[in-house]
């Protein structure tokens, strides 16, 4: 008799289970990111987004995106001006949440601000508003071949001068000894975002600026902008391949990732790639500050980096929200920082032993960015996108030789000088 009642109550509750399994599924939402695609990024985000479905039973659905960085602003402010509620989360640039602020719900309360770079935070906050949680942060960095530079007993250039010779040196004593598919210097020449962020690094290691003054003015018509772009169109066809103005950041990976190339001008990203099992230059590399413009420069690295911001469009915000969260956490930056070399956004993280063990750039470069150089999205605000484009299609054709320098100079200057005052 008591076993019959125990039957029955255990049929009873496994009914129950059943029901409350049957009305959690039909709860169950699906959430749609846009992560980026450069290198491990999409691997990366699928992976966590899994993790989190996994623990809340809700499904993520992963949006394929541009690799530029301009490319996806475009699809972005074509989705959010038809208010569409097919993204939930969007991966935005550094530079962007002044001009998109507006589509994006505040987040304020929602994590603990002192955990992250301060700088961060506050570009992130429009109006007092947390529009977008730093995801991680970027700074261009040198990549270098140490096994190359100890053959020709060579240092590490502190300068733009020393890695031009030694980019010279090595680039021709190999190719004498046959090896002729070896570059001295890889970088990001295609006119895309990516080129305004290697020549802001170049014309600030010279100290001529950022191409806006302290009091928002142009500035870029001036003797030290010009002494950086002549020595950048000086390394086309000599130290850096004539196809370098096609290349962007995983163009110049590639070439330096299969051993062909001294030096390579890149984000922190590209380290693991270099780091893993089928790299050919696994364990050769060492990774620098960008040089200097000279012994008076400075050694500049632009600021870059992502952050994950909710529409406001979004039909299940709560759980956007949520899941923005979770790829933010600690825990989750720890294993992308691990796993593919992206810079954490929160402080503790460089001071993580496993962290570093994986990246000791993060410990050594601290200070490169601590102190990376801001491309002038603030400043520009609104129109930011449309003065780089100017910017980097001017500078662009000065490196092709389509115009010379000086005068190149004197109608960029005038061109963003019209679109801001306009
Ligand atoms: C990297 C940076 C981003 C920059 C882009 C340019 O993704 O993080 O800030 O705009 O490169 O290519």
């Amino acid at each position: 008799m008591k076993s019959v009642v125990l039957i029955k109550l255990w049929r009873l509750w496994c009914g129950m289970l059943l029901i409350m399994a049957f009305s959690a599924f039909s709860h169950a939402a699906t959430i749609s990111i846009a992560c980026g695609s450069v290198g491990m990024e999409l691997e990366l985000c699928r992976e966590g987004t899994k993790a989190w479905s996994e623990k809340t039973g809700h499904s993520v659905k992963l949006i394929s995106t541009p690799t530029t960085s301009n490319e996806l602003l475009a699809l972005y402010q074509h989705i959010l001006l038809v208010q569409s509620d097919q993204l939930d989360v969007l991966q935005i640039d550094v530079i962007w949440p002044g001009m998109l602020h507006n589509h994006f719900l505040d987040m304020t309360g929602h994590v603990q601000p002192e955990a992250y770079f301060p700088a961060l935070i506050q570009n992130n906050t429009v109006n007092g508003r947390l529009v977008a949680i730093p995801w991680f942060t970027d700074a261009g960095v040198l990549y270098y071949r140490k096994d190359l530079l100890k053959k020709y007993g060579k240092q590490v250039p502190e300068t733009w001068e020393a890695l031009t010779r030694t980019a010279k040196h090595v680039q021709q004593a190999e190719r004498s000894a046959g090896n002729n598919q070896l570059w001295g210097y890889v970088w990001q020449g295609r006119a895309y975002e990516g080129l305004t962020c290697d020549a802001l690094e170049w014309i600030h290691s010279y100290r001529g600026g950022t191409f806006l003054n302290s009091d928002g003015k142009v500035d870029i018509n001036n003797p030290q902008a010009l002494k950086a772009l002549t020595m950048a169109r000086g390394w086309i066809g000599f130290i850096s391949p004539e196809d370098v103005l096609k290349y962007m950041e995983e163009e110049s990976r590639v070439i330096f990732q299969a051993g062909n190339a001294v030096f390579m001008r890149n984000w922190p990203y590209a380290w693991s790639l270099l780091q893993s099992k089928e790299s050919p230059v696994r364990e050769q590399v060492g990774v620098a500050a960008l040089p200097k413009g000279g012994a008076a420069g400075q050694h500049s690295g632009t600021l870059g980096g992502w952050q994950l911001a909710v529409s406001k469009y979004s039909k299940a915000p709560e759980l956007a929200i949520d899941l923005v969260k979770y790829l933010t956490s600690y825990e989750e930056q720890k294993r992308r920082a691990i796993k593919g070399s992206f810079n954490p956004t929160i402080k503790a993280l460089y001071q993580d032993k496993d962290v570093l063990e994986a990246v000791p750039f993060f410990g050594s470069l601290y200070n490169t960015f601590a102190n990376s150089v801001a491309r002038p999205s603030t400043p520009i605000g609104e129109q930011y996108p449309a003065a780089s484009k100017i910017i980097y299609r001017n500078i662009h054709a000065m490196l092709a030789g389509q115009q010379e320098i000086k005068p190149g100079l004197a109608e960029l200057e005038s061109r963003l000088e019209q679109l801001l005052n306009r």
